[in-house]
Formats: C-alpha cells, sequence, structure tokens
C-alpha cells in the first residue's frame, strides 16, 4: 500500500524541510504592497504554530501547489496557508495585529527543492508527499477519486428491470420474480454509494401470476328421477353426474380425483300401495278415483287415457270392493285447475294387487290431459251383514234356554245379504236348586 511511505508526522516532515531549505538558496523579495498587520480571512487550508521564521511559512506555502498566499504572526509562530490571495478578494484582506500577510509570489526556491507536491499534482485532492520523494493524493471521500482525484466518484443507479420468471404454480395463485442490477451506473470501487431501495424494493420484485383456476369438480347435477326396477314402485335406483372444470382431466388432475358418475344408488320410488280413495260422490263405491303421492304428500286424479276395465278391477278391488260395476257414474269433474293429475296411461294386466305396480307414464308425466279426463269408478258393492248384536240373556232364569243374537244388512250396499240376521244358542242356568 501506498501508505506505507508516508511521513505521518508534521514535525519530522518539518525537520527535514529544514535540511533541505539550507542546501538551496531561498529568495525571499519583499511586496510592494501593505502587508503588515493584515490577514486574508476565509481561505485557509491549513495551519501550524512551529514556523520559527517567515520563511519557514513561505517554503510551506511553496511546498503545497494549493497555496497562493499564507498569513504570519511571529508571536506565536503560526502560518496559515490560503488557496486564494487579496487579487482574487480584496475584501478578505483584513486589519490584524501582529499578522503578516504575503503572496507565494515574494518567495522562490528551485523547482527541485520544493518536493513532488509543488506542482498541485492532485487537483482536488490533497497532496503528501512521501518519504522517497513521490507523492500520494489523498481524495475527498465519495466525491473524487483516482491516483490524482481526477474521477469524479459515481454513485450506483438502478438498471431496467429484467423479464418476470416463470409462475411457481401451473393453476391457481402463484409468484414469480424479476430481477435488476446495480450498474446504471456501476458505483465507483472507492467511495461510490450502492443502489438505494425504492419502496422496499431491491434487487428483487415479486408479483402475484397465474389466476387460472384450478382443475376442479362442477356440482354434480340432480339426481336422475328414482327408477323403480320392474314396476313403478318401491325400490329403485337413481343417478347423477359431474364434470371437472377448467380443462381439468377427470381422476387425474388432483382437483378432480373421482368418478364423473354415479349411477344405481339405491332409492327408495312412491310406495306400491299408496292409498287410493273415491271422492265427489254421495253414493258409496262410486266417485272420481284419487291416488296419494307419498313422496309430495299429495293427493291427484288419474287420467283416463288407457285406463281399462282391468285397471278399474283392480283399484276397485284395492280399496275393497269385489271389482268394478259396469257403467261409469256421472260426477261433476274436480273445476280446480291447479289440483294435480298424479297418473296418466295406467296399463295393467289384471294380476296386479295394487294400482301403483301397473306401468303408467310416470309420476306427474302427463300431458293432454284435463280434469274432465279424470278416472271416476263404480265399483261393486256387494251387500254386507252390519256387526253381529251381543248376544242377549238366557231365556230362562232356571234350567236350559236360549241367547239370541241379531244383525243387519248394511244398507249402504243396496243389494241382499247372503245368510241369517239371527242366531241362537243353548244355555243353562243353574238356579234351580232351592237350597241356594
Ligand atoms: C503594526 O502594529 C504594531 C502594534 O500595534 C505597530 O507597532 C506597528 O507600527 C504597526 N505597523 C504598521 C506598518 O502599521
Ligand atoms: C475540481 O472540481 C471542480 C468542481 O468541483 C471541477 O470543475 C474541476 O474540473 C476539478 N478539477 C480537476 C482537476 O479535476
Amino acid at each position: 500500500m501506498k501508505t506505507a511511505y508516508l511521513c505521518l508526522a508534521f514535525m519530522a516532515l518539518a525537520s527535514r524541510q529544514m535540511e533541505v531549505f539550507a542546501m538551496y538558496e531561498m529568495k525571499y523579495t519583499p511586496p510592494n504592497y501593505p502587508s503588515e498587520n493584515k490577514t486574508l480571512v476565509g481561505f485557509l487550508i491549513r495551519s501550524f504554530d512551529y514556523s520559527h521564521h517567515v520563511t519557514v511559512c513561505g517554503k510551506a506555502c511553496l511546498n503545497d501547489g494549493k497555496c497562493k498566499s499564507f498569513n504570519y504572526k511571529e508571536e506565536t509562530t503560526t502560518c496559515e496557508l490560503n488557496k486564494a490571495s487579496h487579487l482574487d478578494s480584496e475584501s478578505a484582506l483584513e486589519d490584524s495585529d501582529g499578522y503578516i500577510y504575503l503572496m507565494r509570489d515574494a518567495f522562490f526556491l528551485p523547482a527541485e527543492a520544493l518536493g513532488a507536491c509543488a506542482s498541485d499534482p492532485c487537483g482536488n485532492g490533497t497532496c503528501q508527499e512521501t518519504c522517497d520523494g513521490k507523492f500520494l493524493c489523498v481524495c475527498e471521500y465519495g466525491v473524487w477519486t483516482g491516483d490524482i482525484c481526477e474521477t469524479p466518484v459515481v454513485h450506483g443507479g438502478w438498471g431496467d428491470w429484467g423479464l418476470w420468471e416463470g409462475c411457481s404454480v401451473s393453476c391457481g395463485t402463484g409468484v414469480h420474480y424479476r430481477f435488476r442490477q446495480c450498474n446504471n451506473p456501476t458505483p465507483s470501487e472507492y467511495g461510490g454509494r450502492a443502489c438505494k431501495h425504492e419502496n422496499n424494493v431491491m434487487n428483487v420484485d415479486a408479483e402475484k401470476c397465474n389466476t387460472t383456476p384450478c382443475p376442479q369438480w362442477a356440482m354434480w347435477e340432480p339426481w336422475s328421477i328414482c327408477q323403480p326396477g320392474h314396476t313403478s314402485c318401491g325400490l329403485g335406483t337413481r343417478s347423477r353426474m359431474r364434470s371437472c372444470m377448467y380443462d381439468g382431466t377427470p381422476d387425474v388432475d388432483p382437483g378432480c380425483t373421482g368418478s364423473t358418475t354415479e349411477t344405481g344408488v339405491p332409492c327408495m320410488s312412491r310406495d306400491c300401495d299408496v292409498p287410493l280413495k273415491l271422492t265427489g260422490s254421495s253414493t258409496y263405491g262410486e266417485g272420481i278415483l284419487e291416488i296419494y303421492d307419498n313422496i309430495r304428500d299429495e293427493w291427484g286424479t288419474i287420467c283416463d287415457t288407457d285406463f281399462s276395465s282391468h285397471d278399474a278391477n283392480i283399484a276397485c278391488r284395492q280399496m275393497g270392493f269385489s271389482g268394478s260395476a259396469v257403467g261409469t257414474p256421472t260426477i261433476t269433474p274436480i273445476s280446480d285447475t291447479s289440483y294435480p293429475i298424479l297418473l296418466s296411461n295406467v296399463e295393467c294386466t289384471g294380476s296386479e294387487v295394487t294400482l301403483t305396480t301397473c306401468t303408467h307414464n310416470g309420476w306427474r308425466e302427463v300431458t293432454g290431459c284435463s280434469h274432465d279426463d279424470d278416472v271416476a269408478l263404480k265399483c261393486a258393492v256387494d251387500a254386507r251383514w252390519g256387526k253381529w248384536s251381543p248376544w242377549s240373556l238366557c231365556s230362562l232364569t232356571c234350567g236350559a234356554g236360549v241367547q239370541t243374537r241379531t244383525r243387519v244388512c248394511d244398507p249402504r250396499s243396496g243389494g241382499t245379504c247372503i245368510g241369517v240376521a239371527d242366531d241362537t244358542l243353548e244355555c243353562e242356568v243353574d238356579t234351580c236348586n232351592p237350597e241356594i
């Protein structure tokens, strides 16, 4: 390092200079301007207090390339070197007792005696003579650099951002980065400031990327109608489907593992023995045939399309009659159009036990029917006995007698009941013993 050759102590320098000074002839031409009791203020380079004679101060000025004038005070042996003279700034020359002000020009010393710094080789830096007679420039930190402080110090500036690099994810939201360098300009090696952050961002910038949604299942579509197996009621199966959204591959993409369909899932269709009833007539066994939807908890009618005598027999038997009677009752159709028609195209083979097990178009799959087309039935009504009355008391209070009971033919049936209306039973009461 250059600093190793520096003579750091001024004292040492001064004593050596005295020696050198002795070897050369120094000329001192007194000035032809007022200099006694004057001092130049405001251009100080440096000062020192061990200048035993004005010529020592003069030589220091000659040795310093920047020195243009100096102030000397004999009383304190103070030497002040100035970088300007009163020719540069007349007003800077002020009165001050005990001082003497002199310009560099008042002195002369051969060049070789002045040392390496006398020619002011450092420009904007400070020259320091080294022990081997050479010089070293000390530059103002952060302002000048280079061997002779000739190069302005450059502070760093950011270059342009590079392109955004790849996103961290292929779907959903990820992050990507871009980079820049402190190279516009690159800071000087000595004294150049590095680039500063801008809004907390240095050389890396991050941003959200890729807002393409990841594949995922769509909602299941609604279940299909519960399809009963062999009949139109009872246990059945149903199915539903879904799709993988956003170009996903089902059972491959993580968001879409599983099946696209669910089929054959057990379900309960309408009960096979949903109740039937006859309405709209006061005559027993007659009326508009209604059927109960146990899923919607609602009664409704049946359209007479394809309704055959087979169907009528099954419906009547299901309601407890022996079958259907010939003819159709005349009943005022239901006027409420919002009242549901539940079945149409009911076709029974004749062996079915309930109407629901016959084929039909499906519950509520009714087209082209109005309540004018509702099935109305007249079921065959057998004359029916009413309940037996309780047995009467025994006809005798002592010995063997009879008990009787009676029944009446149901007046709603309109026919003749087969069988007897009276019934008797022998009885014996054991109250003949006089001892009792
Ligand atoms: C400088 O000041 C000293 C002390 O006040 C005085 O004795 C001397 O005469 C002055 N010299 C000049 C040239 O005015
Ligand atoms: C010294 O600095 C000034 C500005 O401060 C500049 O104009 C001048 O050129 C510099 N001198 C040298 C020798 O670099």
